[in-house]
């Protein structure tokens, strides 16, 4: 019998683990940008992402065009403090690996070597198949992310915050971007804002794990942005969303209530005194 009082610790979900995955128990993800939000998902999800839509959510800016390398490598490196379970993923931002794919290994060594993360994310499909290929062969697990492409918002080919697939060329393309994605290498691939036929498709086609957002059920896992799941978010609300708690009202009435405590010298009160009641 254990007698160990101490719970033995998850163990750490790697991209292996979650490659392997394909078919399976759906793959559970979620975002995270700071230690504290880390740790409180950490037991809940197989993956943490640390999205560049922390540009958006956190920075305040209209798209993820201006996040820089730097801002992911502080994030990151909180989130990897946070979370001890969960595998935990990285952004590359917008021009840190299209160059080529030396620039690409590079920035990705640098931010893994900074971070602790376990491996980073690049969108693009056929365009960033050799790119995938020359970081997993030297040792960088990669996530693809294929569809609708945030970082190319401002492009006509993927652009706009517009689901994908609904052409026939468009779904064609989106196809072959999921099957040279996988052939480069990546353990998995998240796909976006695609149509529910689509993602069925893809998802059949290939063999590694697709992990939807904006995809439908047909994927083998889901993602979403935790500050749209809890309701921080508020600024717009994507269809595909679907929020679980309402955390900016409840903020804002704990400021409210804070700030009439203490216009009217109701807090601090004897017991948050040093030396007074407790
Ligand atoms: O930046 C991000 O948060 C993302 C996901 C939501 C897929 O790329």
């Amino acid at each position: 019998m254990d007698t160990n009082p101490v719970p033995t610790p998850k163990a750490r979900v790697s991209p292996v683990a979650l490659r392997q995955r394909k078919g399976g128990v759906p793959i559970v993800c979620l975002t995270a940008y700071s230690a504290p939000m880390a740790r409180l998902i950490d037991n809940a999800v197989d993956l943490v992402l640390v999205g560049d839509s922390l540009g958006m959510v956190v920075y305040g800016f209209e798209t993820t065009v201006p996040v820089t390398l730097e801002m992911m490598i502080r994030h990151g490196a909180a989130v990897a403090r946070g979370a001890r379970h969960a595998c935990v993923i990285l952004d590359l931002p917008f021009g840190t690996y299209q160059e080529t794919p030396v620039q690409a290994y590079r920035n990705a060594a640098h931010a893994l070597a900074e971070t602790g993360v376990a491996g980073v994310k690049i969108e693009g499909g056929e365009i960033m198949a050799e790119t995938i290929r020359f970081l997993v062969e030297r040792g960088i697990p990669v996530l693809g992310h294929i569809g609708l492409q945030p970082q190319s918002a401002n492009t006509v080919t993927t652009g706009g915050f517009r689901a994908q697939g609904k052409s026939d060329e468009d779904q064609a393309r989106i196809l072959a971007d999921a099957r040279a994605v996988a052939a480069a290498g990546a353990f998995a691939v998240v796909v976006e804002g695609v149509t529910e036929s689509l993602a069925r498709v893809v998802t059949d086609a290939i063999e590694i794990p697709t992990i939807g957002i904006g995809a439908s059920a047909h994927c083998d896992g889901q993602i979403l942005v935790t500050d749209d799941v809890v309701g921080l978010f508020t600024d717009f609300k994507p269809r595909f969303v679907k929020r679980y708690a309402e955390l900016a009202p409840t903020i804002a009435q704990a400021a409210e209530e804070y700030a009439e405590d203490v216009r009217q010298r109701r807090f601090p009160g004897p017991e948050h005194t040093y030396g007074g009641k407790k």
